[in-house]
């Protein structure tokens, strides 16, 4: 808490100093928190460029890219409003650069599976792969337009293939410096967001929503993953899914996020890390505030792999890698009908709490501060309405618990906590269950 405050005052300061003489601040957009570090401004834009589109289900994406080029450095690209403009081809967009792009209309992406599988852009994580990349330098995405990423047929497949190769969304790769939202966004194939080796970068007025319409659920379908990124703003947001409603994998610094709507999700989470044997994941500088959780699996989360490699299904399966989770601060979260408050845990992905216990994780877990939450769980694991457990008292310190006011619909509050000093933790403890 004192880190990020400090960070913060610092971070206003500098902002104070950085805005004189231009309009717009993105820092000053953030509240009402200020980012770890400035956001810079944009440039002025002085073009205007409209992608013309072909309204019958054509592919679009070489108009979309003439456009950019056009107006790249220093324009505005727009999609006009009313007008759907289809995507059926992986479009790299990391050469943008002092640009916007104002999205009124609709942009669908096709159903062609096999099309997008063997060209959507491949991330090197987790098998993420992406229809499009965004990236450069000081671009901003707005318009309380639509990307439509027809995920109907995907969540069909997945459910015959689990290898199936899902492309997220909103791929924003490389960008630095640059503001994505107001948008709508519906239907992805699984994640909404990857964003990666990105800096400064603000999401704001971002609405998520998309179910399958057969019983085939639309799964993994992450609000935002965060991954090699800093200094990454995430607010004001809406989020119906059905897994992590933002999630800060390896490498991800100076991440704010606040004032998001959560329903149907896997919560807010750090993790999963130490996935991979020998690489090495750091989370540090996170402060997650005013959040409301509904209908969640989770309110905050931390999921760490053990130290051993396992298998628990086809596509989940890892452990043994290293790092850090320090200076995380949950602050303000309101939950209902939500299975755990608070999770922690350094046996993800694995089954066997005895060979979690005699392998321990690799990954430390310290600075933490879980502040200031209140609401009913599910009842789900009643009397349980948390669990902090840790694999050994070695790898995890400095984890606080406070002003806590959590019960299930039975009234219960019991919380796991094992592993922790449990004298920092405010909440009823229970050995275990
Ligand atoms: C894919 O989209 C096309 C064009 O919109 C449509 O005709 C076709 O039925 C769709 N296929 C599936 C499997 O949804
Ligand atoms: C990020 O940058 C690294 C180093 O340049 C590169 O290897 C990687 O492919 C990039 N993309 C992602 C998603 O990590
Ligand atoms: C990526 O996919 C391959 C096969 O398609 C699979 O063997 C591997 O486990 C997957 N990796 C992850 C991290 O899911
Ligand atoms: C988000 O989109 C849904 C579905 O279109 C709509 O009902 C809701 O009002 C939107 N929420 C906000 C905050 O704009
Ligand atoms: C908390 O977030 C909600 C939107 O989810 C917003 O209406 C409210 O003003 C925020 N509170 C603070 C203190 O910023
Ligand atoms: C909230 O999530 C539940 C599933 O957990 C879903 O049934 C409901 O429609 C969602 N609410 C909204 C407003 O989308
Ligand atoms: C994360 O950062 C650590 C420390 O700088 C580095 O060793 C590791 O390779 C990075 N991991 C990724 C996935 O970039
Ligand atoms: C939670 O889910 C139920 C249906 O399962 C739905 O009626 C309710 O609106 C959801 N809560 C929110 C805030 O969307
Ligand atoms: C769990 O792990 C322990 C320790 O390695 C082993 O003895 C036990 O057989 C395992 N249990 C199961 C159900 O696999
Ligand atoms: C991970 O932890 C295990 C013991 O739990 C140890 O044998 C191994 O050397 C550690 N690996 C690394 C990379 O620290």
């Amino acid at each position: 808490m004192k880190l990020s405050t400090l960070t913060q005052a610092i971070g206003l300061f500098l902002s104070l100093v950085a805005v004189e003489g231009s309009e717009y601040s993105r820092t000053d957009a953030c509240k009402p928190h200020h980012p770890f570090k400035p956001l810079p401004a944009s440039q002025a834009r002085t073009k205007t460029c409209h992608v013309a589109n072909h309204g019958n289900g054509k592919d679009d994406s070489a108009n979309i890219l003439s456009a950019l080029e056009k107006c790249n450095n220093g324009g505005k690209v727009v999609f006009d409003a009313d007008k759907t403009y289809t995507v059926g081809k992986a479009m790299d967009m990391t050469f943008l650069k002092h640009v916007d792009l104002e999205i009124l209309g609709t942009i669908l992406f096709t159903n062609n599976t096999d099309y997008w599988q063997a060209h959507a852009f491949k991330q090197g994580y987790q098998n993420a792969t992406t229809f499009f990349q965004l990236g450069g330098e000081d671009v901003n995405v707005y318009g309380d337009g639509t990307l439509d990423g027809n995920g109907q047929v995907w969540y069909d497949l997945y459910a015959e293939d689990p290898l199936i190769l899902r492309p997220v969304l909103v791929g924003v790769i490389g960008l630095h410096g640059g503001t994505i939202g107001p948008l709508k966004l519906r239907y992805s194939p699984q994640w909404y967001h990857f964003v990666a080796n990105s800096t400064d970068v603000l999401f704001e007025g971002i609405n998520i929503s998309g179910y399958s319409t057969s019983d085939n659920v639309a799964k993994n379908t992450d609000g935002w993953d965060i991954y090699r990124s800093s200094n990454i703003v995430i607010q004001d947001s809406v989020i119906n899914n059905g897994d992590d409603c933002v999630s800060f994998k390896p490498n991800s610094t100076e991440i704010l996020v606040q004032n998001l709507h959560c329903n149907g999700s896997h919560g807010i989470s750090v993790g999963s890390l130490g996935q991979y044997k020998g690489e090495i994941d750091i989370v540090e500088n996170v402060l997650v505030f005013n959040i409301s959780m509904f209908n969640a699996s989770d309110g905050a989360r931390i999921k760490v792999w053990p130290g051993i490699s396992s298998a628990l299904s086809t596509d989940l399966q890892g452990g043994g890698g290293s790092g850090s989770v320090k200076n995380i601060v949950y602050d303000t979260m309101t939950i209902d009908n939500v299975d755990y408050a608070i999770e922690v845990t350094q046996c993800y992905g694995q089954s066997n709490l005895t060979l979690c216990d005699e392998y321990p994780s690799n990954l430390t877990i310290s600075d933490v501060h879980f502040t200031n939450f209140r609401g009913t769980t599910s009842g789900v694991y009643d009397p349980d309405v948390g669990t902090i457990v840790c694999s050994s008292p070695d790898v995890c310190s400095d984890i606080y618990a406070t002003n806590i006011d959590v019960t299930s619909p039975q009234g219960d509050d019991d919380f796991v906590c094992t592993n922790v000093d449990d004298s920092l933790l405010d909440v009823h403890c229970v050995s275990s269950t």
